[in-house]
């Protein structure tokens, strides 16, 4: 019997990781006690996305024990569970509450071509429905709602296209995972990310920058400005091989007055502090956790956090 932590979210990446990584490699029927899971966040609830779609593809059951009845509806409404068995797991009711305001269920995102469509539907999802006399500002054109739209489509566009191109360097079938959910309580938004794809380190091997072969070494290299994988390309018009989405999505969640998580391989990094390595949890892919103040995201401005042009090296001219 597999057996759930208590807390399936970012802060214990490495922890949900890990368990999430038992249940794929298990065989069989894959069992799993619930008792003691008393949370869980987007980051948790898009890494189960990402696990039981692997589990389910080998044609595996997976049955889960005495889930709360509290956490069965809530999972139930986030869609963690189509096709799952839950076993001696009380329901609190069955009806599906209209809670669109207030959380984005699980999605699963395959093909690129969606991304900006998927990013700004989520972004909008997350933000809540729009006041009807929130009127254009006479200045900017936007309305205060188009203003807190923007740094979460933003950061969504970014980290989803990451999850679709880079990641597929290793795997050219992974897709992505995403689930978002608002805490009116602290008037938080926490987005959850996660791809099955190649990982940082395996992008960024060859990159120049590169100390260590260590996935915690990816991963900080990977938030600096300008650094990309496809640098060297020379394919500056493409925003995916600027190197500034995940930078920029960081400063972001910390000028809303929240932080971002990331983990890949065996590490895991928050922008609050803490970074670490484990000798047994692994992810092969990337996952991330963004978390932001709803009320803070007004004085976001994307364009301001945006790296400046004059750090890009110059390029070398030949006149032939
Ligand atoms: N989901 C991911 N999977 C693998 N590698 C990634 C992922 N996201 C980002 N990376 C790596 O981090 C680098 C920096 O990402 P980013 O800041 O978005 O810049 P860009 O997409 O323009 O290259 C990428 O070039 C890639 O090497
Ligand atoms: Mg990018």
């Amino acid at each position: 019997m597999i057996i759930f932590p208590s807390y399936l979210s970012a802060p214990s990446a490495l922890e949900t990781i890990s368990v999430c990584q038992e249940i794929m490699k298990s065989v069989g029927v894959a069992e799993i006690n619930a008792v003691h899971l008393k949370f869980i966040d987007p980051f948790g609830m898009a890494m189960l996305g990402a696990c039981f779609d692997e589990a389910r593809r080998q044609g595996r059951v997976i049955r889960i024990h005495h889930l709360s009845p509290g956490l069965s509806g809530y999972l139930q409404r986030m869609d963690v569970f189509t096709g799952i068995e839950l076993v001696d797991c009380t329901m609190k009711n069955g009806t599906r509450q209209d809670r669109s305001d207030a959380l984005v269920e699980l999605t699963q995102l395959c093909d690129r071509a969606e991304v900006g469509n998927a990013a700004h539907r989520l972004a909008k999802a997350m933000i809540g429905r729009a006041d009807p006399d929130d009127m254009p500002d006479e200045m900017t054109g936007y309305t205060a709602y188009e203003r807190l739209v923007e740094p979460l489509q933003y950061a969504l566009n970014e980290l989803l296209e990451n999850a679709l191109t880079h990641a597929r360097r290793g795997n050219k079938n992974a897709c992505v995972w995403v689930a978002s959910q608002h805490y009116p309580n602290k008037n938080l938004i926490r987005l959850g990310v996660v791809d099955n794809g190649c990982g940082f380190l395996e992008s960024l091997r060859a990159h120049t920058k590169l100390q260590r072969e260590h996935h915690l070494d990816a991963i900080l290299l990977a938030l600096q400005p300008r650094v990309s994988c496809n640098r060297d390309l020379g394919l500056l018009a493409d925003s995916v091989n600027q190197g500034v989405g995940l930078t920029t999505s960081c400063r972001i969640a910390e000028h809303a007055g929240g932080r971002m998580i990331l983990a890949s391989g065996n590490a895991m990094h928050s922008t609050s502090g803490y970074s670490g390595e484990s000798t047994g949890a692994y992810w092969q892919g990337v996952g991330v956790a963004m978390e932001v103040n709803r009320s803070k995201l007004a004085d976001v401005h994307v364009k301001d956090l945006l790296p400046p042009l004059d750090d890009i090296p110059a390029v070398k001219l030949r006149f032939e």
